[in-house]
């Protein structure tokens, strides 16, 4: 299994942040891990050109469950494909929180980027109540079950645990806390989908940076990051691509 450093840009980048892949590029150019950017859509065809002959993927934040049609605003995954994305973010809180997504949105949009193409990244993770209430493994048993298709394989698939008390906040789950999700995620996938399951990567996401990417990355079940502000600069998004590799 190839780890995976995964950079969600979110609704930051204009033209100039495209310079970031060249140093990041450059700087790594045979990372031992997959490194991966996805940028707001608007850069997303600019910067798959910029990215085609280095190391590094591109992927969309979003897309919609249909391949074309009246849906003003929205973007579908057969678009971000023919603007060079490989990869698309499915159900991240920030989705759920702002846009009302439930798990059955959430699996729609991912069977939607299977049919184009793409390996779906499908994010879950607890809210600090629900931490609080001691219902962290529930919540995100619940919300895999919800949120991930059937036919979900190792390379189809990406899970993504980003406790959302922990996004942009300095705020990092135990070393232990974080075994303990991923290592419940493994257990369910596998009895769900079986040995395709033990290669199915599981990344760990919420303030992710190069200073805590190291010890994050030796906890069990975790196969790399999601990151959000530290992917913005390519000298720290490279500390962590590092770590990784
Ligand atoms: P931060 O790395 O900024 O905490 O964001 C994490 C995230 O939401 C990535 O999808």
């Amino acid at each position: 299994m190839k780890k995976l450093a995964a950079g969600n840009w979110k609704m930051n980048g204009l033209a100039e942040s495209l310079a970031e892949i060249d140093a990041l590029a450059a700087a790594h150019p045979a990372p031992g891990c997959e490194v991966l950017i996805c940028p707001p859509s608007t850069l997303l065809s600019k910067l798959s050109e910029r990215a085609s002959g280095t190391a590094i993927d591109t992927g969309g934040q979003d897309c919609h469950v249909a391949a074309s049609g009246a849906h003003t605003g929205d973007v579908s995954a057969e678009m971000l494909s023919d603007a060079g994305a490989t990869y698309v973010i499915v159900g991240h809180s920030e989705r759920r929180a702002d846009h009302g997504e439930t798990d059955a949105t959430v699996r729609a949009k991912a069977e939607a980027a299977w049919r184009a193409g793409l390996t779906a990244i499908v994010c879950v993770g607890e809210t600090l109540e629900q931490r609080e209430a001691g219902q962290t493994l529930a919540i995100v048993g619940a919300q895999l079950r919800g949120s991930v298709p059937d036919g979900a394989t190792a390379s189809n698939t990406v899970i993504a645990y980003e406790p959302v008390w922990a996004i942009g906040t300095g705020k990092v789950p135990t070393l232990d806390e974080i075994g303990e999700v991923h290592d419940d995620m493994r257990t369910q996938l596998t009895a769900r989908f079986g040995d395709d399951a033990s290669g199915m990567r599981l990344l760990y996401g919420g303030s992710v940076k190069p200073s805590n990417a190291n010890e994050i990355f030796g906890v069990s079940n975790v196969d790399g990051a999601l990151v959000g502000g530290a992917s913005l600069k390519a000298a720290d998004f490279g500390g962590i691509v590092s770590a990784l590799g």
